[in-house]
Formats: structure tokens, C-alpha cells, sequence
């Protein structure tokens, strides 16, 4: 059985207290015996302090929105995958558009961030998506099968059993637009399919694909019922705990 993953990615938000505050109320609002994965992404200066919050409480971890494509070293104001390892982060989101967009990570680059979360352990979120003028163009499975290939066809089958993919058309982030459940459907088996041919068909049953993009409690129901939706990655609607618990009860 694949795993139900929801990931709340915080991006550039909250104060430690306000954090710290939204953690709390998450953990009580979420019942020991459901079987979802839950992950949060604060900015990493928070991850240490809320993974202590969260190391009591089955099902519920810390992660990074982000780290370094390099061991260590003389690189000012960047993260490793070891240093968020060594204050209780368990996930990093590889690849997120934003970064692809502001920051311009190169597929070299994000191959060695994932291989650098292998090595110490973590588990990466490779997020991949078409921009809006490849959706119109219909030139989104080209797109997309370009990041996959180019990023992930690099690991071996044993590594790839424990990545977790996230598909997050970039039209749809921040922008109140969600993918329907078809077009999340589609692309899902899309990817789970590439992963088959490339991996084999039990590396592609057993990987966790989630979808993000404007997920929120009213439409999370309909998408996570698809046969390839395995979760959400969750944006603005993790910023608040009834809105995130809410989409945590939609499976
Ligand atoms: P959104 O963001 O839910 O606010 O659209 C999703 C994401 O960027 O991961």
C-alpha cells in the first residue's frame, strides 16, 4: 500500500511563536490512529525547534522547503541536507517551481540536492509541473517527462522506492486555480507510468505522488479520491491548522 502523504509547505511565513502555535494546534486536531503521513515545511530556523514538538506524536514530522546542492563548505547562507538531518528534519522538497523560477536550479543541481538527501537519510519531495503556456500549447506531458527524466532517471530502483513525487502545475500555485480532478488524474498516471518503464512496475506502485497547486479543504476530497493522487502538497491552505486538519480527514 502507497503511502497517504499531506505536506504543508509554509514557504515564507510565520514567527517562530506563530509556529509554533499552528504546530501545536495540528498535532491535537490530528487522531494517533489515522494512517496519513503528515509532513510540515516551516523555514528552516524553525525546523529544530518544531521537530521537537513533533517527535511525541506518531505520524507527524518536520521538514526543509529547500537545501544546498553541495556537501558543505564555504557558501554563505545556505543549508545542507546533513544540517537539517542533524536537528530532526525527515523530508526536503526538491525542485519546488518557485525555486525553478526564482532562483533558476538547474536539473544538475537538483540531482545533486536528491542525492545529497539520500546520503543522509531524508526523503525528498521532487516537485515537477508545466508553466501555464505549456498546459495551453499541450505540451504538458512533454514538459513534465522532461523534469522526470532528467532529475530522477538518475537513481537507482532502491533509491527511487524512497523519493515521493509531487505533481504542482505552476498555474495552479497560489493562484486559487486547482487542477480538476481529471487533469490531476491524468498527469498522475502519466508520471506513474514513466516511473514503470524506467523502474519497473513495483517501484511505480509503491511511490507516493501527491498533487499542489491551490489544494484546499473544499476541492481536497475530489482530487485525493483519483486512483494516482496519493496526497497534497499544500501551500497557502497549511497555514491554517482547520483548514490543514481538514484536508487531512479528506481521504
Ligand atoms: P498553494 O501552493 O497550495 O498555495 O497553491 C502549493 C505549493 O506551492 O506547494
Amino acid at each position: 500500500m502507497r503511502k497517504k502523504i499531506v505536506a504543508g509547505n509554509w514557504k515564507m511565513n510565520k514567527t517562530l511563536q506563530e509556529a509554533e502555535a499552528l504546530v501545536k494546534e495540528i498535532i491535537s486536531g490530528c487522531a494517533d490512529e489515522d494512517t496519513v503521513t503528515k509532513v510540515l515545511f516551516p523555514p528552516f530556523v524553525f525546523i529544530q525547534d518544531l521537530a521537537s514538538l513533533t517527535k511525541e506524536k506518531k505520524g507527524i514530522s518536520i521538514g526543509a522547503q529547500n537545501c544546498y546542492h553541495l556537501e558543505s563548505g564555504a557558501y554563505t547562507g545556505e543549508v545542507s541536507a546533513n544540517a537539517i538531518a542533524s536537528v530532526g528534519g525527515t523530508h526536503v522538497i526538491v525542485g519546488h517551481s518557485e525555486r525553478r523560477m526564482y532562483f533558476n536550479e538547474s536539473h544538475e543541481e537538483l540531482r545533486q540536492k536528491i542525492e545529497l538527501i539520500f546520503k543522509n537519510n531524508l526523503t525528498p519531495i521532487y516537485c515537477v509541473g508545466e508553466k501555464l503556456n505549456e498546459r495551453k500549447s499541450n505540451n504538458y506531458f512533454h514538459a513534465v517527462k522532461k523534469q522526470i527524466e532528467e532529475v530522477i532517471f538518475h537513481f537507482s530502483e532502491a533509491q527511487m522506492k524512497k523519493c515521493v513525487l509531487a505533481y504542482e502545475p505552476v498555474w495552479a500555485i497560489g493562484t486559487g486555480e486547482t487542477a480538476t480532478p481529471e487533469q490531476a488524474q491524468e498527469m498522475h498516471s502519466f508520471i506513474r507510468l514513466a516511473v514503470a518503464e524506467k523502474f519497473g512496475q513495483a517501484v511505480a506502485s509503491e511511490i507516493s505522488i501527491l498533487y499542489g497547486g491551490s489544494c484546499n479543504a473544499g476541492n481536497a476530497k475530489e482530487l485525493f479520491a483519483c486512483a494516482d493522487v496519493d496526497g497534497g502538497l499544500i501551500g497557502g491552505a497549511s497555514l491554517k491548522a482547520g483548514e490543514f486538519l481538514s484536508i487531512i480527514k479528506s481521504f
